[in-house]
């Protein structure tokens, strides 16, 4: 063992060394600051939110195979750096859905959103518009198209893509409800519609049965004893206005009553193509995973498919949207635009979705995990990790813009045979 030389400090050399902080006042900023993973927001969300509300965005269904399996083949794909190649900086904006957007990311369509956190949608759209990005709105969201165009309207930049908004559609039986709201989407600015089709009913949630899940939550002596650990969370529910829907009358029943009441196993092909004909704009269908289903989708007239599995919310053990997506894209050819949805927590999952055939890619649990974390600060603090690791893996990579990442055939997966082209169809 080589011997070390000792000597006593000297007071000189130590000073610059010591860097108290003054303690911040700001405790959320403080607590976001340490997080430096979509997973570490998780921890702070998890210790922030009554147990039914994060499990309600944290599960899935039944076993929770394939939310589990999409963490796994994730980790399971390669990203190849390619050395030397002048990168000093990284475009990373792109276009998608006509229109652009800062980053080659946006903000998935979430339920009940005020109800893991009072901020809600308007947290989200005002961080998607300060960033550059869309933001989706679901139908079972808890503002209003109207009050998410407010927002994103006050927030809009000179940012690519600042101020794009998105809305999300659950068809109903009753098609003149459904025409209603799309056209009041139109009128508020939405761009594009997104037409979730992977709900004839609701998915089996376990942890939402075994916690009782109920919207609004009931005062049981369960939910009172919680609350003395997350003052704030309760605060902020009980004092701002009641849980509202964004397209629903109101209502109060356990969650699988509500989400069966919106959801229609009896709906058909031809209930997308009547869509079709009522929304002018880009319409995406989310919910796909097949070849087939690819073909039936394009063939109604959409323009983009989204593959998603509903974040693992459906049906357990159905594929997971990064194996299916090589699958649809080769169906679908290089026009048709792709975005990935499910199981992204990194920038690495984004570069490696879209080295797979994505042209983007939307997070759901990602900013739900910030909003619970931090509210709004969260969400930021959400879209600014993600945006700095698609950056740094880009500038490893040696990839200066998202087209060039897309055509790069620097990113491997086991499931790709070895003839497959891993870039776009
Ligand atoms: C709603 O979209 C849900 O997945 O709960």
């Amino acid at each position: 063992m080589a011997r070390l030389k000792h000597q006593l400090p000297q007071l000189d050399e130590l000073l610059p060394l010591m860097k108290f902080k003054l303690p911040t006042l700001d405790r959320r900023a403080a607590r976001l600051a340490s997080a430096a993973n979509i997973w570490d927001l998780r921890k702070i969300a998890k210790r922030r939110t009554p147990t039914p509300a994060f499990d309600y965005t944290d599960g899935a269904a039944q076993d929770e195979t394939t939310l589990n399996r999409s963490y796994q083949l994730f980790r399971e794909i390669t990203l190849i750096p390619k050395i030397l190649h002048s990168t000093p900086e990284v475009d990373l904006s792109t276009t998608i859905a006509g229109g652009l957007s800062s980053l080659p990311f946006g903000i998935a369509p979430t339920g009940f959103t005020r109800f893991m956190q009072s901020e809600g949608e308007e947290a989200g759209a005002s961080a998607a518009a300060k960033a550059g990005i869309p933001f989706s709105l679901s139908t079972m969201g808890t503002r209003s198209v109207e009050e998410v165009a407010r927002v994103s309207e006050a927030k809009k930049n000179s940012k690519p893509g600042s101020g794009r908004r998105w809305f999300q559609l659950y068809l109903w039986k009753d098609r003149e409800a459904s025409k209603d709201l799309l056209e009041r989407a139109q009128k508020e600015g939405f761009d594009t519609l997104l037409v979730t089709v992977d709900t004839p009913v609701a998915g089996q949630r376990l942890r939402d049965t075994r916690n009782g899940m109920t919207i609004p939550p009931q005062l049981t002596a369960k939910t009172v004893l919680d609350a003395s650990y997350r003052p704030e969370w309760w605060f902020n529910f009980l004092t701002t206005d009641p849980l509202t829907f964004a397209s629903l009358s109101d209502t109060a029943a356990d969650l699988p009553t509500i989400l069966n009441s919106m959801f229609d196993p009896s709906l058909s092909i031809e209930d997308l193509k009547w869509i079709r004909e009522v929304w002018k704009g880009p319409l995406f269908v989310k919910g796909i995973l097949t070849p087939a289903d690819t073909r039936r989708a394009v063939d109604a007239g959409a323009d983009g498919l989204i593959v998603s599995n509903h974040g693992g919310r459906q049906l357990d053990r159905c594929p997971v949207s990064i194996q299916a997506l090589t699958e649809v894209r080769k169906e679908a050819g290089p026009d048709v635009e792709i975005i990935l949805d499910s199981g992204v927590m990194s920038g690495a999952d984004i570069v490696a979705a879209l080295g797979l055939g994505a042209d983007f890619v939307i997070v759901g649990r990602a900013y739900l995990y910030g909003l619970m974390a931090g509210g709004e600060q969260g969400v930021d603090k959400t879209i600014q990790l993600l945006a700095e690791e698609v950056r740094n893996a880009m500038l490893l990579m040696g990839t200066r813009t998202i087209e060039d990442l897309k055509n790069s055939g620097q990113v491997i997966a086991p499931w790709l045979d070895k003839n497959d082209d891993n870039v776009e169809a």
